[in-house]
């Protein structure tokens, strides 16, 4: 199902068959260098099958990334929930396959599900989790109009989380 479309990509549900796509994403080690592992074949299997329970659960989740131009599922993005002290938050979450970094497809991606957001859901914040060291993902995250909130631990690990307020979007 076809959830977004922007100037150069569609954001649409995840299938069962986009598993070989989306490994070329998850399973490059250059890419998931903030995380504790690239993912194997069954991570990016169970990557797919938790985005499709999020979808009967809440209407949402982490979508497919396609580049109008050629069909090719190059990533993803879209609006998860998370636990940040305690609180249930949604977050913007995005990842580009690596050969197609650097064109604001991210940006353009996370600014079409923040409106999304913000049009559809019940929420008056959308936050972004972020390492500290991923400079990249906390540019995109400032160039969807967010700024850091706080930090918190998770898995052990440091993380910023970067939010944008409901009444903060009008102007951008
Ligand atoms: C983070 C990620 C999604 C960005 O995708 P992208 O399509 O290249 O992002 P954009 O082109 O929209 O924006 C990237 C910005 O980061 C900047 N950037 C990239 N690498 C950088 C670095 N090492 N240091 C500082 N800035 C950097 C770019 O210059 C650009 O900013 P600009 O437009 O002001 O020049 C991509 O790098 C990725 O998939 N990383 C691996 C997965 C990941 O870490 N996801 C986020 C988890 S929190």
């Amino acid at each position: 199902m076809q959830i977004l479309e922007t100037p150069r990509l569609i954001l649409r549900e995840f299938r069962t068959e986009d598993v070989d796509a989306l490994a070329l994403v998850l399973s490059d080690r250059e890419a998931m260098r903030f995380y504790p592992e690239p993912f194997d074949r069954s991570g990016v299997e169970e990557w797919i099958g938790r985005n499709l329970r999020r979808y009967a659960k809440n209407g949402h989740g982490l979508w497919a990334m396609v580049l109008k131009e050629n069909g090719e599922l190059i990533g993803d993005c879209g609006l998860t929930v998370q636990e940040v002290d305690g609180a249930s938050e949604i977050e913007i979450g995005y990842h580009v396959r690596r050969d197609h970094w650097g064109q604001s497809l991210a940006t353009e991606a996370a600014r079409a599900c923040r409106d999304f957001g913000f049009a559809r859901l019940p929420v008056e914040r959308l936050i972004s989790l972020i390492r500290p060291e991923n400079l990249a993902s906390r540019r995109v995250a400032e160039k969807n109009g967010m700024t850091i909130w706080k930090e918190v631990i998770r898995v052990g690990l440091p993380h910023l989380v970067y939010s944008i307020r409901k009444d903060q979007t009008a102007a951008r």
